[in-house]
């Protein structure tokens, strides 16, 4: 179905941060088939896990014991200091599962119509719940009667979180993206996690971390929680952590990690020893890599270099950055950069209207950072002085 506007261009084989058409072009993936494939494309123990895996076993059913997702499950666990994952097969999914558990926490403690706080701008996926959830009104229009049970606050504003829970009785959680990727690239202050936490533990509410595009390495750090050095109750993770394999995980810990039990949720893909098997690939070259590091010192020599190259310009309002997470915003809708971008041969997206958002492979070298600094720049002065 035409539920996306298509790019002219079909990608055939990938290399690292490469990409090349059906036509033998060549293309610097500066998205990463948006916060996916950190460890780029055609990555070899990717590919080999996922032939030997396969040689093996691919699917059996979450009936039985499945190795792999222990595995994967303990390493990840043990990283994120949660005590219990579930596995699904997408970001959405993960949120279903947070969703799910907040409100069976809520029901388990007597609260009747449990509410959870969720921001503007946030997007957390596009089935019924997670829509609702969302912060944006054109990925809700035509689907209401929407999911009940959210409250929104602005984001990165703590005055209305106390305002909220001042003024009703039933929120249970707080469910947020520790940077906004889809909203625009929203990097909140410093505090404002720490601050969350506090407001979570002082209400008892869980604090549900949305790290699907933020988590896997993407911002210098294996989550980007960690750059406040709070622990959250909930982290969910999708993306990053397959590498283009499908899964998801919503991990948790203390009493929310007990909340869901046989019956109460669950999956016939989730966690099958391939995707699981994948996973733990990822996680295991991520760290031997030290791709966390290298998304860190990459993430900073671009937000510096393209603040050096386009600070001043005028119709640039902001530049700013996480890791290799980055947004470039302009005074003016810019989505027609994208096929300017895709012609010279890079691939960049722009959300939110105005934000250029760069998301490249966390295996990102310099080289290939000075020519999207170099492509990019060029291809936004063009456009600022063209419209
Ligand atoms: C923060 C966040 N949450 C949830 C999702 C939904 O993930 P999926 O598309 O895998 O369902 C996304 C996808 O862009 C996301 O960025």
């Amino acid at each position: 179905m035409a539920t996306y506007k298509r790019l002219p261009v079909t990608f055939e084989r990938g290399e690292g941060v490469w990409l090349w058409d059906t036509d033998g072009k060549r293309y610097l993936d500066a998205l990463s088939g948006i916060a996916v494939c950190g460890l780029g494309h055609a990555h070899p123990a990717v590919r080999q896990a996922i032939c030997e895996q396969a040689g093996q076993l691919i699917h059996t059913s979450n009936l039985y014991g499945i190795a792999e997702q222990e595995r994967l499950g303990a390493l990840l666990t043990e990283r994120a200091g949660m005590d219990r994952v579930f596995f699904s097969n997408s970001g959405a999914e993960a949120n279903e599962a947070a969703i799910k558990l907040a409100r069976l926490h809520a029901h388990r403690r007597g609260i009747e119509n449990p509410a959870i706080l969720v921001a503007e701008h946030s997007f957390h996926g596009r089935t019924l719940a997670t829509l609702s959830a969302t912060g944006n009104r054109k990925v809700q229009a035509g689907f209401e009667p929407l999911v009940q049970g959210f409250v929104r606050v602005p984001y990165d504003d703590i005055e209305a979180i106390e305002t909220a829970s001042a003024n009703r009785q039933n929120i249970v959680a707080i469910l947020i993206e520790p940077i906004q990727g889809e909203g625009g690239i929203n990097i909140p202050a410093d505090d404002y996690l720490t601050k969350l936490r506090a407001i979570c533990d002082r209400e008892g509410w869980l604090l549900i971390l949305d790290e699907i595009q933020t988590g896997m390495g993407r911002t210098g750090k294996l989550f980007a929680h960690q750059h406040s050095g709070i622990q959250p109750d909930v982290i969910t993770l999708a993306k990053g952590l397959g590498n283009g394999v499908p899964i998801g995980a919503c991990l948790a810990r203390g009493p929310a990690a007990e909340v869901l039990t046989p019956g109460s949720h669950g999956s016939t893909f989730g966690g099958n020893p391939l995707v699981c098997r994948v996973g733990r690939t990822v996680m295991e070259t991520i760290e031997s890599d030290q791709l966390i590091d290298n998304a860190a010192l990459q993430g900073d020599y671009l937000l510096s270099a393209f603040q050096e190259a386009l600070g001043q310009t005028k119709g640039v309002t902001a530049i700013r950055g996480c890791g290799l997470m980055l947004g470039i915003e302009l005074d003016r809708p810019c989505a027609e950069l994208v096929p300017k971008a895709l012609s010279t041969g890079l691939l960049i997206n722009v959300t939110a209207e105005r934000v250029i958002r760069l998301l490249p492979p966390l295996i990102l070298q310099q080289a290939e950072a000075n020519q999207l600094v170099q492509t990019l720049t060029e291809l936004v002065r063009d456009f600022l002085t063209e419209s």
